[in-house]
């Protein structure tokens, strides 16, 4: 296998080097290109030595290639020879011009020549990254099928925090290993998914919720799809677009995610239930408005039905997976609800701590099998950490088969 490695201007361009000596490693071929601005911060010998090849730091032949007439479509060459283009770390600047198809260096040319498939991680500061000619950017490579890594959430080299740093480079690595070698091993799965939290009306105008943003069920709905299952994302209020290939119904309430859940529980095969789903709703609804007054408020609030215990007692053979998000005690917590609501898996992670859980781009989990088994993984970008859920439950599902 062949890649080509493009290095864009930025300070985390070191951590390509990582990239390209891992991707090495596992006996792929790297061809770097680096464009001017990344050789601010890395020299082209730094590839050179890692890969074995000439890196190719521009589009007209300096840097020792000749002036002929192959050194002037080197971009086609590069373009066929190769398997697959990954950008790391890839600037504002790349995302605007492969998005507009602008060719001005080898890089956005040879981009434009290639037709294979595509990995991008980009790397900036908080604000270009939340920019929306940013975004508009990324959704218009998303549309075009290429597969973004997304930044992870931390201290960046210009002092702020936010989103923006570069994925680690062994997360990039997994991605790009993924699509050289596609994994079909949930083909055959019907893959039931619930993400998001629920909202519970208090009045025609009020609720309660939680904080749950929906990344990550949204980020198991697509690794699942990757890897062929045919997948049913039943969601609770969130703002992200449907993944690609997946079937997505949109709820509202606990109690429309259990009538969901359970319409499409007979035809699942797997069943993981991500969603921060609310414990109680208010049942005697007002009709209209609740008006303020000075006085004190109390509201009765009935448990909502548990769709995970539920599933648990109609489960058959299918495989069951439940989250625990929990700010103490997570392992007891995590064994106790295994037990209680008969889960063969159970992803357990902290929601107290910064950076991870609720609303971020990354967690830290811990997956708690029912031989009281307790795998960590380290803390990754949400669309990694999915992809090791379904490693663990390609083997639950493999050892199942086994031992029919
Ligand atoms: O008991 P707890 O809410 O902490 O358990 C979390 C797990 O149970 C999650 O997998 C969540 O989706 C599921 N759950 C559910 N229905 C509820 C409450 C939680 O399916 N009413």
């Amino acid at each position: 296998m062949r890649v080509v490695l493009g290095i864009t201007g930025g300070i985390a361009a070191y951590k390509a080097a990582e990239v390209a000596r891992s991707l090495m490693e596992r006996g792929v071929a790297v061809q770097a290109v680096m464009t001017a601005g990344a050789q601010e911060f890395v020299r082209p010998l730094t590839f050179a030595a890692l890969t074995g090849r000439k890196v190719i730091t521009d589009m007209f032949g300096s840097g020792g290639a000749d002036e002929t007439l192959a050194s002037s479509v080197e971009h086609i060459r590069v373009a066929q020879e190769n398997d697959l283009l990954l950008v790391a770390p890839a600037t504002a600047d790349v995302l605007a011009k492969f998005a507009h198809g602008l060719a001005d260096d080898f890089l956005s040319t040879l981009y434009l020549a290639f037709t294979g498939p595509v990995a991008i991680a980009p790397a900036m500061n908080t604000n270009m990254w939340r920019h929306p000619a940013t975004q508009a950017n990324l959704e218009i490579l998303r549309k075009r099928g290429h597969v973004i890594v997304d930044p992870g959430d931390g201290l960046l080299a210009c002092g702020t925090s936010g989103p923006g740093r570069l994925a680690e480079p062994e997360a990039i690595v997994a991605v790009v290993d993924q699509m050289l070698h596609p994994r079909r091993d949930l083909e055959g799965e019907t893959i039931l998914i619930t993400a998001g939290p629920t909202q519970e009306p208090l009045d025609p105008v009020r609720y309660v919720s939680n904080r749950s943003s929906g990344k990550m069920g949204f980020s198991l709905a697509e690794a699942a799809a990757a890897r062929g299952a045919q997948v049913v994302l039943v969601s609770g209020p969130v703002h992200l677009e449907d993944p690609v290939g997946v079937s997505v119904e949109r709820v509202r309430t606990a109690r429309e995610m259990y009538d969901a859940v359970m319409a499409h529980l007979p035809e699942s095969t797997i069943i993981v239930k991500s969603a921060a789903v609310a414990d109680y709703y208010r049942a005697d609804l007002p009709k209209q408005k609740v008006k303020k007054t000075a006085t004190l408020l109390s509201l009765e609030l009935q448990p909502t039905p548990d769709i995970l215990a539920e599933a648990g007692r109609r489960k058959g053979d299918r495989l069951l997976v439940g989250f625990a998000a929990e700010t103490e005690n997570l392992l007891e917590e995590a064994r106790r609800k295994m037990t209680t609501k008969n889960c063969d898996m159970v992803v357990a992670n902290l929601v107290s701590q910064a950076g991870i859980g609720f609303e971020t781009d990354e967690n830290e989990v811990t997956l708690v099998l029912r031989s009281g088994e307790a795998i960590p993984l380290k803390r990754a970008s949400k669309r990694h950490i999915a992809d090791q859920i379904f490693d663990q439950i390609a083997k639950l599902r493999l050892a199942a088969h086994a031992s029919r």
